[in-house]
């Protein structure tokens, strides 16, 4: 049986930092939520926007010429820092939204939050998979339908709006992080942007949805997260081969590296 320690430092070790294909941010989202006591989700306007700048920039740098990154928000921030990020060099290849059943923060004011964008943006000009996910054809009784799938297709395209329910306590795989994100949305980016063999990664991986979703459909990950408890959970995905898998544990406002994981044969 193969252990694996996250921890190992060692900046001038090989890293992967120019190999991320697809880079998954789903970020805290300023809104004074209580995270782990190394995040505050309460700065200034003006801190938040040089936070999400940096850490799209980080990414940027820290990819290959033909990348993608999602970034996972609230449309009304996204809207905000769309251009921000833009300036980056991050091109906005497509706004998809994210709309989920939701009975949480109901109020008397205004209507109930039940969506997110899920802002998909280029670097350079990399392959779309779109073939990879297929949604089921509405009317497959129609004549013209039914001939497709007896010709063997497995449905349309997927719309640029995803119907998701939200990760819950009793949705599989489910650890009491943070905004768990759901694991049919991390599948869909992971299979629409890359390919057997690439890197996927993420710099706030949280309870590491990227690598529960990615190492089984054979993609590398590289994870990070400033809190260090999000470890144990990473520690639960097994078998996982350490040349496939990166990470640290770090604040990503103050570097990035991209560290291999230690072997620990017992
Ligand atoms: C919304 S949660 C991510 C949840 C994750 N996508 C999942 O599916 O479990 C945001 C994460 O960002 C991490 N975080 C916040 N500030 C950070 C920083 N400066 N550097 C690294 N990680 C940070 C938090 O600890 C938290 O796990």
């Amino acid at each position: 049986m193969i252990k694996y320690e996250f921890e190992n430092v060692d900046a001038d070790l090989v890293s992967p930092s120019d190999k991320i294909k697809t880079w998954l941010f789903d970020p805290p989202y300023n809104i004074n939520f209580k995270y782990g006591k190394e995040v505050k989700d309460s700065m200034s306007e003006e801190d938040y926007v040089s936070f999400i700048e940096n850490s799209v920039i980080k990414m940027y740098d820290n990819s290959l010429s033909d990348a993608n990154l999602f970034l996972i928000i609230y449309s009304d921030t996204a809207a905000r820092l769309l251009s921000t990020i833009e300036y980056t060099g991050w091109e906005l290849k497509q706004w998809i939204t994210w709309i989920y059943p939701s009975n949480m923060g109901t109020s008397k004011n205004h209507l109930t939050k039940a969506h997110r964008a899920v802002l998909w943006f280029t670097k350079g000009n990399p392959d779309a998979y779109i073939d990879s996910v297929k949604q089921p054809y509405r009317n497959p009784n129609d004549k013209r339908v039914k001939k497709l799938i007896e010709s063997g297709k497995k449905g349309t395209n997927l719309y640029d709006w995803w119907e998701i329910n939200l990760r819950k306590n009793v949705s599989k795989g489910y650890a009491g992080w943070y905004n768990q994100l759901p694991i049919e949305l991390v599948r869909r980016i992971i299979l629409l942007t890359t390919e057997k063999g690439d890197w996927v990664g993420d710099l706030m991986a949280g309870s590491g949805t990227l690598m529960e979703v990615g190492y089984p459909l054979s993609r590398n990950c590289y994870l990070n997260d400033i809190d260090k408890r999000s470890l144990s959970i990473w520690k639960t995905f097994e078998p996982v081969t350490l040349d496939r898998i990166y990470s640290a544990l770090i604040d990503i406002r103050q570097f990035i590296p991209l560290l291999p994981v230690e072997e620990i044969k017992c």
